[in-house]
């Protein structure tokens, strides 16, 4: 018996040097990795970002040491940094499809119904068909063009509100007004009118957004069960998913019975196009009133958010830099000549070149959103001379 036992024992010491001689003398071909910063066991490279007062400021200055495709590893994951206008072509037009993908950690996957959405679904017919039907019938320009009279109303309604205080010599807080005139677009443009469950959205999103804005541990070690347990992030964006998932659900059900009421303004909204073609049921995707949340989940993050941090940063440096300020000024005032109210139309037909140049420098400056978005590698493949596994 004991024989027996020494037996196997012995089989399986040496089952074990055969593999380990095995994968020494089978080497793979050396990759020719992007350069990189020094790297600390398990943490990475992650004292090299958190030593700065920003995280994208410290990739910007290693990036000037390393190049604009940089190598880090944060904590398991290794992540490279794409950061000249050549990289990122490269990146997002030469190999679009190869890079098509976005890497989904613990707590995006928690919001993005584990990836079965619009912006973080993987490469394949469901991705396919859920652009197709972003492109040619939610943001088509005939479709943004349908709400251009939205937009110029919640324009007016912003200065007007800006202009009221202003006259009364009241202290404005302009961040707040800003997400608030994005938002009300936003959700008109979504359901034809207000919405009475706005202000609890708005609370449920912040709240997962934030979740998402740091390293947080769950996310830098997927492989470990115990960061996964100790990691609260990704519980806390569970509880704002579902939150956020009841309230539109609630949202749908209620433009369903405003269409069958016949309600034009309800047809007209982004979620009365999807019912529509919902009940067509001609797509090759089934659009489940699921699929409804995670794309509506998907264009407020999309589109709200950027579009407000951009404003308020435009206005931030404009009040940093009174010359500046006083040249964009002047520039709007000779375009339009003393109107007071300005169209869409009014803008297409006006230059502008400054004031696009402050829009542009703000985005350089302040771009929103860069780290919530990456795309991930789907086969090795060469960059710029460089091997990205
Ligand atoms: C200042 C405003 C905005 C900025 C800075 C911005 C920035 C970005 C960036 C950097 C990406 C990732 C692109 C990529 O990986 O190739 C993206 C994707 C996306 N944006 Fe925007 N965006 C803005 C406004 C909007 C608006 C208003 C909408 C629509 C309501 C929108 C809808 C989307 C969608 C659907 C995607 C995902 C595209 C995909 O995965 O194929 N964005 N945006």
């Amino acid at each position: 018996m004991e024989e027996k036992v020494l037996l196997a024992v012995a089989v399986v010491v040496l089952l074990v040097v055969v593999s380990k001689l095995k994968s020494l003398l089978v080497t793979k071909p050396k990759l020719n990795l992007p350069p990189g910063p020094w790297t600390l066991p398990l943490i990475g490279s992650i004292h090299h970002l958190v030593t700065s007062p920003s995280i994208y400021r410290a990739m910007r200055d290693l990036a000037q040491k390393h190049g604009p495709l940089m190598m880090l590893r944060l904590g398991e994951v290794p992540t490279l940094v794409v950061s000249s206008p050549e990289a990122a072509q490269a990146i997002t037009k030469t190999y679009d499809i190869t890079f098509a993908d976005r890497h989904l950690n613990a707590t995006i996957g928690v919001l993005t119904f584990n990836g079965t959405d619009l912006v973080f679904g993987t490469y394949g017919e469901r991705w396919r068909q859920l652009r197709k039907i972003t492109v040619l019938e939610l943001l088509s320009v005939a479709r943004v063009q349908s709400f251009q009279r939205i937009r110029e109303e919640e324009v007016a309604r912003f200065m007007q509100s800006l202009a009221a205080s202003a006259g009364a010599g009241a202290t404005v807080n302009l961040s707040k007004m800003i997400s608030r005139f994005i938002n009300d677009t936003f959700v008109r443009e979504s359901i034809g009118s207000r919405c009475k469950y706005q202000d609890d959205y708005l609370d449920a999103f912040d709240t997962a957004v934030r979740q998402t804005s740091v390293l947080t541990v769950a996310d830098l070690f997927p492989s470990s069960r115990l960061m996964q347990i100790l990691g609260t992030a990704p519980r806390n964006a569970l509880k704002c998913r579902n939150r956020i998932t009841r309230i539109l659900e609630q949202i749908i059900h209620e433009q369903v019975e405003a269409m069958d009421r016949g309600e034009k303004t309800a047809h007209e909204g982004l979620i009365g196009v999807l019912l529509r073609l919902q009940k067509e049921a001609s797509l090759p995707v089934e659009l489940t009133n699921d699929t409804i949340v995670a794309l509506m989940f998907d264009l407020f993050g999309a589109g709200s958010d950027t579009s407000s941090t951009t404003l308020n940063w435009c206005m931030t440096e404009l009040m940093r830099y009174p010359a500046t300020m006083a040249k964009a000024q002047a520039e709007v005032r000779e375009a339009f000549k003393g109107k007071t109210r300005i169209t869409e139309d009014d803008l297409a037909g006006a230059e502008l070149i400054y004031l696009k140049l402050v829009i542009k420098e703000a985005l350089r400056m302040h771009c929103p959103l860069p780290l919530l978005l990456p795309r991930q590698c789907r086969e090795t493949c060469q960059v710029m001379g460089y091997d990205i596994p």
